[in-house]
This record gives structure tokens, sequence and C-alpha cells, in this order.
């Protein structure tokens, strides 16, 4: 094999629009380490990105899908141990343990850069190192921060383009000294001279870690989506939160959507729910068509970045430029917008490929194609899926695509200074004791909710699925600091809100996943959403009334609109009510989480658990 090496050092080559010596010391000091064949300094444009494609069909990663039927995309198929984001493997690399909490796996920063250094040396032997220079919000906004993410896979250097703003001009905006967090990303599978690859390189070992004091990001083992794109868990959310907390800002696991009445009044909000719960959805809803003039627009399907601005509002951008959603469940009537973004230039990650080359995955259809190659290479019908229950697409299979093809993205998407926040929205997927829809009288009851917030676990993280576990603002497997201090955070924030002129978002609690006897879900979800949003929207505006109860404040059957939905009073009772008995063994997860989380927990939220027994015993 021709290695084209300088005293067994890839030729740094950096290209000489790079002002930064300081990133191109960088740059030459992990090539030393990794000792890649190559260094490829990424531009960002459409014949790279084109390139780079071609070079993965030719080398058997991705398959390029009928160009008739879905113009410019591509399915690739991973290792299958190697499909979803591994918490168990994620690391909060603190110098103090205490500063990680409870919640992360931690290692201190001098044994994990030991056993790193072992795991790196050599590792991109036989590879290319792409330099993926990319913005994390609109290029130059204040609310945006860069990154550089060093990687030996072309298919994350192809996912990063589609999913942050990535190429050359990000290297104005760094100039000869702008801070970038430096993200290394390796598959950890170093080919010898002669070796032949595979589709899809991986390590059995895998290790997604952060450094949050000097804000580096490594990860080593894996290709797939969060443990590898760094953008965006690692660097948006873990790395992004200590940011925040130091400098008065949020990073946080939500969507963002703006919402406008028929007289044009518009409200932007913001929403927290667990991987794989519909933020997507929700994103890019539909409005019911008895909801005439009502629309729905996007932001921004999974992060926010969150800054107080001059007013005292706070502001907030899509730190992302694409979206990395799930594709199985996706259909015309879940996100007819979302399967409108699919049409052409997409990638897709561990779908089906159907005899005509185009993809397919379970509820895609209601019928399912007779025959396809299943992400795993097998044959596939729906015989042998009855037979065996082997599915066409992995449950957390994905489809990479730019924001841009969004039909409904919101005009203010990219713009530099963000949207004001009117309310925050918190949702678990809970089959029972969590009602529809609650508001929470005050930002601590607010709080107090998104902190104590429980969800059934989904396919997006590696472990068993459906068990109810605590998570914290949505934010459990993304929190890059002590989530006890997160809450502090929060309560800060809310207080300097407070303290200027500007009127604080309101907070609200909603569960869409009750079910009922049958285990079906009560609540149909999707469109008729915007039901819940409009009331949350009418009692911003000051006009919608609601019953306060234990918990904050809930509206009954005639607060909320119903025009064109058969949804009966006893429905509305089935994902309203409030069980007792239920509620008290909820109440004690939340002693259980509070005493996990008891060291820095703030008095504020003891105390607010305090009233909220007192009032359940009443
Ligand atoms: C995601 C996740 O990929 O939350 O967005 O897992
Ligand atoms: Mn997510």
């Amino acid at each position: 094999m021709n290695r084209p090496v300088m005293g067994g050092v890839a030729a740094l080559n950096a290209p000489p629009y790079i002002k930064q010596q300081k990133l191109i010391n960088w740059v030459a000091e992990i090539a030393t380490l990794t000792k890649p064949d190559r260094i490829y300094w990424c531009d960002g444009s459409q014949e790279e990105y084109d390139r780079l494609c071609a070079d993965m069909v030719a080398s058997g990663t991705m398959k390029k899908l009928n160009e008739a039927k879905r113009p410019n995309s591509y399915l690739a198929c991973s290792d299958p141990t190697d499909v979803a984001r591994v918490e168990d493997r994620t690391y909060i690399c603190s110098t103090e343990k205490d500063d990680a909490g409870p919640t992360n796996n931690w290692m201190a920063p001098a044994e994990m850069r030991s056993t790193l250094s072992g795991l790196f040396d050599g590792c991109m032997r036989g590879r290319t190192m792409y330099v993926v220079p990319f913005s994390m919000g609109p290029l130059g906004s204040p609310i945006a921060h860069i990154g550089v993410e060093l990687s030996d896979s072309p298919y994350v250097a192809v996912n990063m383009r589609i999913m942050t703003r990535m190429g050359k001009a990000v290297y104005d905006v760094l100039g000869t000294d702008g801070e970038f967090v430096p993200c290394v990303h390796t598959v950890g599978a170093p080919l010898e001279a002669g070796q032949a690859d595979v589709a899809w390189p991986c390590n059995a070992t895998k290790y997604i870690v952060h450094y949050p004091e000097t804000r580096e990001i490594w990860s080593y083992g894996s290709g797939y989506g969060g443990n590898a794109l760094l953008g965006k868990k690692c660097f948006a959310l873990r790395i992004a939160s200590n940011m925040g907390r130091d400098q008065g800002w949020l990073a946080e696991h939500m969507l963002i959507l703006g919402v406008e009445s028929p007289e044009g009044k518009k409200h932007y909000v913001a929403a927290a729910f667990p991987s794989a719960c519909g933020k997507t959805n929700f994103s890019m809803m539909i409005p019911p068509v008895a909801f005439t003039g009502w629309k729905v627009t996007t932001i921004g399907d999974d992060i926010a970045w969150i800054k107080p601005g001059a007013d005292g509002r706070l502001y907030a951008i899509n730190p992302e430029a694409g979206y990395f959603g799930v594709a199985p469940g996706t259909n015309r009537s879940t996100n007819s917008n979302c399967m409108d973004c699919l049409v052409s230039d997409t990638i897709f990650t561990n779908v089906g490929l159907t005899d005509d080359g185009d993809v397919w995955w379970e509820g895609m259809t209601k019928e399912a194609p007779a025959h396809l190659i299943d992400w795993q290479g097998k044959d596939w019908t729906p015989a042998i899926a009855k037979e065996t229950g082997r599915k066409a697409a992995h449950p957390n299979a994905r489809f990479t695509v730019a924001a841009t093809q969004n039909p409904v993205l919101d005009s203010a998407w990219d713009d530099p200074a963000g949207v004001p926040i009117s309310a925050f929205i918190f949702g678990g997927r809970r089959s029972t004791t969590v009602p529809l829809v609650t508001e929470a009288r005050n930002w601590t009851e607010g709080v107090y909710m998104a902190a104590t917030m429980g969800s059934e676990t989904t396919a997006a993280a590696a472990g068993q699925m459906g068990v109810v576990r605590r998570d914290p603002f949505a934010m459990l497997p993304f929190m890059g600091y002590n989530m006890s201090d997160y809450f502090q955070h929060w309560l800060n924030m809310g207080e300097k809100i407070a303290a200027s002129a500007a009127t604080q978002p309101k907070i609200y609690c909603v569960n869409w996943f009750r079910t009922d006897a049958n285990g079906k879900f009560v609540w149909p979800g999707f469109g008729d959403n915007m039901r819940v949003l409009k009331w949350m929207l009418d009692r911003l505006e000051g006009d919608a009334g609601g019953t306060e109860h234990a918990f904050g404040v809930t509206p009954g059957f005639s607060d909320l609109s119903w025009d064109g939905l058969e949804f009966t009073e006893q429905m509305f009772d089935q994902i309203t009510s409030i069980d007792k008995d239920a509620w008290s063994d909820e109440i004690k997860l939340h002693t259980e989480l509070f005493d996990k989380l008891s060291q820095r927990l703030p008095q504020a939220l003891h105390d607010m658990k305090a009233a909220l027994e007192q009032r359940l015993a009443q």
C-alpha cells in the first residue's frame, strides 16, 4: 500500500486559508498520536460530499439508492454491535468525581488519559484522518460555538456536513485565535498494510469521553450517531452544558418550534423529551384540519442553546443544521413534513433496502414490501418477520437530512439572534400516572417537575427497553456535570429573569403516552398535540381555564378545543386522572432520586417535594 508519510507522520498539508497555528499544531499532534496514512481537510463543499459518498459506495460502506426514487441518497448499514449510543461507556472526566455527579460515569482525567493514549496510539493506521471544522449554530452568532472534529470515518465527515454548518467558512470565524472545542474520534480499527477493510469498522471496546474543564471530547470504537457525530450529544449537550453553567446560559435536549395563531400572534416554545419520544414529530407537527389558520414551524428537533438577551428574555438557537431522526414509525400520518424532508439528499442508516433500490422501515407504509434486504443484509419478507420477529430496520435506524429540506422550517431558524422562548415543555413516556398536561404555578415548581421526570426507556440507547427511569429534564444521558448543580443553575436562571424586566417563560409537563386497559394509547398524539399546545398558548395570553390540583394546573375537558376529534370526556378522564396510590408510589421514586442526588440538591427542591407530599396527603 502506498503511504504518503513523512518521517512516519502523514503530510499535514494544512490549507493556506487556515490562519490559526494552535489548530494546525493540534491536528499535527493528534496525527502524531493516531498515525493516519493521510490527512484530509474538509472544505464542506457539495463536490467533496459527493466524492466522499462515492468513495464509500465503492468501499461498500454505503449503497446509493435508486436515483429515480430517492435522488442523491444513500444507505449505510452498521455493524450489528454498533447501533446506538453507549451510555455505560460514556464518561465525564472532571477533576473531582463530585463535579460529574452520581448520574455520570466518572474516571480521573489522568487515569482516562493514560487509558486513551494507549488506545489512540496508532488507531488511525491505514486510514485517512478527516479534519472537520464545524459551527454549532449560525456562523458567527453570539449564541453559537465552534468545534473541530478529527475522525477516521468518512461516514462521520459526510454526516457532519448535514448535521452542522461544516466547512471552510468556519475558519474565517475562528481567525487567528478564536476558540474551538477539540473533538477526536476514531472507529478504533487500524489497518495493517494490505489488510482489507470492512464495511463498518468499529471496535468492541468503546469510550465516549468528555473532559469538561478543558472542554475536550475523545471518542473511541464506535461509528454510530451520538457516539461519533461529536457535535451533537458530546459537544452540544455534555460540553455545552458546562459552558452554559459557567457563562450563564442553557444547553438543552429540546426541540424548538414556532406556533402562530390565525390572528398572527406567534410564540416560540422549547420542549424536552427523552430520546425517541417524538421530538422530531412534535417539531414538525401539522395542526388538525379544524385548526384553520394555525401554523407550526420548526427551529430545531433535538437540541436548544438558550442565552439571555439584553431585554432579559431567553433567546434560543438550534445549534444543529440537520436532523438525525429515528426512522421506524415515521410515515405520512405520523410526520408528513418529515417524509417530505426525506425525498432526496438523505443518508439512511440501518433501514431496509427494497428490491427497487429504495428504503423501508417498520411503520413507513401500512403494507410491507413483499421482499427486501434487511439492515443486517439478510433476505426479509413479512412471513420471515412474522416467524422470527426479525425487523427490516433496526429500531434505532436513522435518517440524516438537512434542515433546509423541511417544508415547515421557521423563517428565523438561521437567525443569529435566536428566537424568544415563551414556554418550556417537559414530557416523558409514561403509560400510567402522569396526566396529559400540567402547568407549573411558578418557576421552581416547573424545575421540580422537570427534575423528577420519569420515562420508559427506548432503543436510542443500548440496554433494556420500556423500563421507567428518572430522566431529569430529558438530560440524564447528556448531562455534562453534577445533576444537582444543573438544577441549581435552572433555579438561578429563573431568578435572573425574574430580576429583569422580562416575564419568566411558563413551564409545562406533558405525557402523550397513557394507555388503556388493553395497553393502547388513549391520546391520539401527533397533530392532535396541537390541542394541548393551543391551551398552553391561551394560558400565556391569559385566556384559558384550568383547575389547580396537588402539583399544578390542568385543563378541564371544556378548556381544550375538540373540533374535528371524537374524544369523550371519559377518555379525557383516563389520561388526566390523578391516582393517589400511583402518585404515592411516584413520590417514592422522587425520594429515591433525591436521595441519590442529595449531596448538592437545592433546598428549594426539597421544600417543593415536602409541600407536594403535604398536598397529596390532604
Ligand atoms: C438522539 C438521541 O439521537 O437523543 O437525538 O438519542
Ligand atoms: Mn436526542
